[in-house]
């Protein structure tokens, strides 16, 4: 198919919220094309004056990633062999930067032209977009919680219905409840949500949810999910491509930790580095996005630099269908305004300079280092059950394959005072009280497990009671190898302690 017969995205006026619709476009954004003319005499908005900017000049230190050849990946900490390149916005005169006068204007809400054109490459290098539909785009904003604060505005009523994973990130939960909107849980195995589970519901729906309306979203953590630590297998997104096209569902695919992906965990295997033969064998390696079989554009893909250059950035944006994007960037101008001109100029003058082959050394760098923290953390995890004999009570879930979170259920059915506890908090109250007891037995000790309670999608319909396990999450991301040990000692006597 040449780009010409390529088919524009769907459109899905049908699925916006009224606030959306009620919204129009802010009039004040068609002005800005004049701003940029030089010859324009612009008296029509409340721009202040360039010489007044207070900060007239940026510079940052970074790994100078461009000049990393394949297989030559920087160590973890920076040491005096390190290679690190300065960058110096005002006057190195990089034809890419991000001009601070623009950056520190109003104006490029929808992101700087600049950075939009970096990322466009990246994404479309990654996902092959261009060939799915032709009017994709990009929208600038300050992480992917926002992403879906605002897609939740643009798409939903009180009372909508949008479907997750049974397991999911709390503050997304939080947000859903928040704006009365009723979430159903989809199952989810160790390779991410189970499709006969999905298909079951969508074609039951109104016999299993029929006091609910049916679904206009669906959202996903696909890899390295959190809090479960589990990768969507790819064979899986073609099937669930296909279920929400039938019954016409957006997704919401929140991938914070793609890039974050890592070879198979074996256990007792000591981290060697990876070698590949070139760059697209590193990359061919990697998970699919929904984008990459999208046609339709009903694929809004989070894209978040918080895992990747540090949270404080708060610069993220989403990808997906520019007739959906235009909805969100509506909503952007009365709440967002934009994201960070500064934070925009600095991720850009980076990028930039290391080019798009050094953004994905830097990816393969991290791959490296959390290769190495997950694989010394699950050692220790299973030393450390051995030597306290204890691995009749704890299971581990299967090893990620990317991200930061590693999940462990407790068998408290095997605990000393289990028969006595049931009777006392039932069925339904058993799995909280383990939690609690044990969550707070390791705060006591200083140890911090996150409660797996705080992330467990509720069926609105069905009372789902597990009362034989408790789940706990924990991360290895910025734990020192001496705290991961010394945690994880804690942790286990505890359990010892408490099981025998
Ligand atoms: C699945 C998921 N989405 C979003 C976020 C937050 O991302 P951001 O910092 O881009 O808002 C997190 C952070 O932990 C997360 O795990």
């Amino acid at each position: 198919m040449t780009m010409d017969e390529l088919k524009e995205s769907l459109s899905f006026n049908h699925l916006y919220s009224k606030e959306c619709l009620s919204r129009g476009s802010s009039p004040i954004k068609t002005t800005m094309k004049y701003f940029l003319d030089p010859d324009f005499h612009f008296l029509g908005a409340g721009m202040p004056p360039l010489e007044l900017f207070a900060f007239q000049n940026f510079q940052f230190q970074t790994f100078d990633m461009a000049s990393y050849k394949l297989n030559e990946i920087p160590e973890a900490t920076v040491s005096n062999t390190t290679r690190l390149m300065t960058g110096d916005i005002s006057k190195d005169t990089f034809d890419y930067d991000v001009e601070i006068s623009q950056a520190l204007q109003y104006g490029n809400s929808r992101g700087h032209p600049e950075l939009i054109n970096f990322l466009k490459t990246h994404i479309d290098t990654m996902f092959h977009v261009s060939k799915m539909y032709s009017d994709w785009d990009i929208l600038v904003n300050n992480g992917s919680t926002f992403g879906l604060e605002s897609c939740l505005r643009v798409f939903c009523n009180r009372g909508d219905t949008l479907l997750l994973e049974d397991l999911c990130y709390s503050s997304t939960i939080e947000a859903i409840e928040a704006q009365g909107i009723n979430h159903v849980p989809i199952k989810m195995d160790s390779n991410g949500i189970i499709v006969q589970d999905l298909e079951h519901k969508l074609r039951n729906w109104d016999y299993l949810y029929g006091n609910l309306s049916k679904p206009k979203l669906m959202y996903v953590i696909p890899n390295g999910h959190n809090p479960k630590g589990t990768t969507l297998k790819d064979s899986r997104k073609k099937e669930i491509y296909s279920l929400l096209q039938k019954h016409d569902i957006i997704l919401l695919e929140d991938d914070p930790y793609y890039w974050l992906q890592m070879p198979d965990y074996k256990r007792n295997e000591k981290t060697e580095l990876e070698v590949f033969e070139n760059k697209n064998q590193f990359l061919s390696q990697l998970a699919k996005s929904f984008l990459s079989i999208d046609t339709d554009g009903r694929v809004l893909r989070f894209e978040s630099f918080s895992k990747y250059f540090g949270p404080g950035v708060r610069l993220g944006y989403i990808v997906g269908s520019k007739k959906i994007l235009d909805n969100i960037w509506n909503y952007h101008e009365v709440s967002l305004q934009a994201s960070s001109g500064v934070s925009q100029l600095m991720v850009n003058g980076c990028l930039n300079r290391w080019g798009q082959g050094g953004f994905i050394n830097w990816f393969m760098k991290l791959r490296t280092t959390y290769t190495q923290k997950r694989n010394f953390c699950l050692n220790t995890l299973y030393e450390s059950i051995d030597c306290f004999d204890i691995s009749d009570f704890i299971t581990v879930e299967k090893a990620p394959k990317a991200g930061m979170f590693f999940m462990i259920y407790l068998n408290i059915h095997k605990h000393r005072l289990y028969a006595e506890n049931l009777a006392k908090y039932g069925k339904n109250g058993i799995s909280d009280y383990y939690e609690n007891m044990f969550f707070e037995k390791f705060i006591n000790a200083k140890l911090l497990l996150a409660k797996g309670s705080w992330f467990k999608v509720k069926d609105p319909n069905h009372e789902v009671s597990v009362s034989d396990t408790c789940m706990l999450r924990g991360t290895y991301a910025a734990v020192t190898p001496e705290k991961m040990t010394s945690g994880l000692k804690i942790m286990c006597t505890i359990i010892k302690e408490e099981f025998k």
